[in-house]
């Protein structure tokens, strides 16, 4: 089976024959139709972001059930599915507490002394990344990392939901919980960014300001329900957000990755206004608040996937793009192949594409 092996950090993705174990009693195995290009891979893949290698990245998938362990009884190969990187065990303290986005029960993984999920024909154990390493042919998982769906939509399309939906409009619902006429700005029009400019469109948001370095960005998040649009290339972020608000938003969404647009989205809120991390900023990096914001009661909080209940977000996200509320075929620049996947991130950051799409033709 064809998978992007990662073998240097940082470096370039190679094509390479690799071998999935057969499921345990949990696990799952899909063969994958689509699987979208995030940022957070860019991340590992520039060395931003430390993972052990060689593994194969890639977490945002959706496919057909091939084959099931013993103890599977929630899907049956043929099934469609998406999957969440938010594997979940469903006993622990956080899945109990209500954050199975939480959960880091380590009894969802293979063990070190179990043989891998991913290795080759030489033997060679292979890590797999965010639960899924989803830039290959076919994914072996646990069964609590998939959702199922209606077998009426098309698989290279909502795969995306499995992270940029999940985690953007997720950060807006279930982090944040953005109340109808709150004023909100979100920093990043990428794959996450406009999730979130859509998802406070949906939530009835008042004014929702997109703020991008990349004026070629600017329009689709406009398209897609942002009331105002800030160049951030040519325009100071926070004072231009504080001008259109008369004194900041209530809400801002980081959806970039950076320490000074995480300090922009601090710097542009109001009294008593919440802003959400949801970037992921280079591992060790620290972050400045001004003492006056803490005076006025603002919040900084982080975001892990949207604090994803995902069985039952994706089925909500998916009922508001029956309805027509949720363009995801706008998210999608371009469908590509696996062979292409390093042009695939190039272009992701060279800033011309939103997500990408590998689609596999079985
Ligand atoms: N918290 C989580 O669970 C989670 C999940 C998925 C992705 N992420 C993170 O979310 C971030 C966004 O991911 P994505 O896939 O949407 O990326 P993307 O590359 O598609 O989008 C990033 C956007 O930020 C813009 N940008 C860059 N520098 C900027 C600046 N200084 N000011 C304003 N805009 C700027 C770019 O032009 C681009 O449009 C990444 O850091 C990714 O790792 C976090
Ligand atoms: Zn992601
Ligand atoms: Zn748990």
């Amino acid at each position: 089976m064809r998978a992007a092996v990662l073998r240097e950090l940082p470096g370039e993705f190679a094509i390479e024959e690799i071998t999935l174990a057969d499921p345990g009693p949990h696990e799952v195995r899909v063969r994958i139709v689509g699987s979208g290009l995030c940022h957070s891979d860019l991340h590992v893949l520039k060395g931003a972001l430390p993972y052990p290698v060689p593994t194969v990245l890639g977490h945002e998938v959706s496919g057909v059930v091939e084959q099931v362990g013993d103890q599977v009884r929630y899907v049956a190969p043929g099934d469609h599915v998406i999957a969440c990187l938010s594997t979940f065990c469903g006993h622990c303290r956080e899945c109990l507490s209500g954050k199975p986005h939480l959960c880091h029960n380590p009894e969802t993984l293979r063990g070190e002394h179990e043989p891998p999920r991913i290795s080759n024909a030489g033997g060679e154990r292979i890590s797999q990344f965010a639960n899924i390493s989803g830039f290959a042919e076919e994914i072996l998982v646990h069964e609590h990392t998939l959702v199922k769906i209606d077998q009426r939509y098309d698989l290279g399309t909502v795969a995306i939901l499995g992270c940029a939906a999940v985690t953007g409009m997720g950060a807006v619902f279930n982090t944040t919980q953005v109340e109808a006429g709150a004023t909100v700005a979100v920093i990043g029009a990428g794959g996450i960014g406009l999730h979130a400019v859509q998802a406070a469109r949906i939530a009835g948001a008042g004014k929702v300001i997109i703020v991008d370095t990349n004026p070629g960005k600017l329009d689709r998040a406009r398209m897609l329900g942002a009331t105002h649009a800030v160049d951030a290339s040519s325009t100071d972020a926070v004072e231009a957000v504080r001008e259109i608000t008369g004194g900041g938003v209530d809400y801002s969404f980081e959806c970039v990755g950076l320490v000074g647009t995480a300090e922009q989205a601090y710097d542009m809120l109001g009294w008593a206004g919440t802003a959400t991390i949801v970037g992921v900023l280079p591992a060790g990096s620290k972050v400045s608040l001004s003492s006056l914001g803490l005076f006025q009661e603002r919040r900084f909080q982080g975001c892990s996937m949207g604090s994803n209940r995902f069985r039952s977000d994706i089925p909500r996200y998916l009922d508001f793009y029956d309805r027509g509320l949720l363009d995801i075929e706008a998210m999608i620049s371009k469908r590509i192949t696996l062979d292409e996947i390093n042009e695939g991130y190039a272009a992701l950051e060279r800033g011309e594409t939103a997500r990408s799409v590998i689609v596999f033709d079985h």
